[in-house]
């Protein structure tokens, strides 16, 4: 069996943070998206986190497919400053049932940060400790929306308040068509 490699890395956004977006910025959810179709054929799986214009990736897998993919990373001009955290030998996968996990902003990593003393997130001066924090993060953290989901509604969906703007012009028909047959039938 060919041995099995967790390698965590750091790199920079070369787009800007969408600051108190609800939402998955749309550069990262198009890496979502390929690291989602592309994964699952170099029996890679990992997780990946956005936040204050780093990213935080873990990826596992054959060794060969992971250093492959790391290459590969180096040209993709969405990024830059790539630095390797970590790269360790592992007996398992953590990441198992993940091609690409998305752990959303969420405020277990601000909460993780503000314990450190840290006002941002800040990968290239983690400390190892820091580190095994974030990666149990990831581990545990809930998985984001699909990325389609969160950034384009799926076509004919109605929004909300079209929903009830209709129902309420629908409650107005039919209340105008009363009030008329009542005043007709007088
Ligand atoms: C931060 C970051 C993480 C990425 N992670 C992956 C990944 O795990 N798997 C992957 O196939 N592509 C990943 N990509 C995208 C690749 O760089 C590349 O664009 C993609 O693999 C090309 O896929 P395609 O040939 O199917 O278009 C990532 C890109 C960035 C910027």
């Amino acid at each position: 069996m060919p041995s099995l490699l967790r390698l965590t890395y750091a790199s920079r956004a070369r787009f800007d943070d969408v600051n108190g977006s609800a939402g998955i910025h749309p550069e990262v959810a198009r890496i979502l998206i390929q690291s989602r179709r592309n994964n699952p054929r170099r029996g890679l799986v990992g997780a990946l986190y956005f936040g204050d214009g780093c990213f935080f990736q873990c990826l596992e897998g054959p060794a060969a497919e992971v250093e492959a993919l790391y290459q590969q990373l180096h040209a993709d001009p969405r990024h830059h400053d790539l630095k390797v955290l970590a790269r360790e030998e592992i007996a398992r996968r953590s990441f198992a049932s993940w091609a690409m996990k998305l752990v959303p902003n969420a405020a277990e990593v601000r909460r993780l940060m503000a314990r450190h003393g840290r006002a941002t997130f800040d990968p290239y001066s983690f400390d190892a400790d820091l580190l095994a924090s974030m990666n149990r993060l990831l581990i545990e953290g809930p998985d984001a929306k699909l990325a389609a989901e969160v950034v384009t509604p799926p076509p004919g969906a109605p929004e909300p308040a079209l929903g009830l703007r209709y129902a309420m012009a629908v409650l107005g028909v039919v209340l105008l068509g009363v009030v008329a047959t009542v005043a007709v039938a007088r």
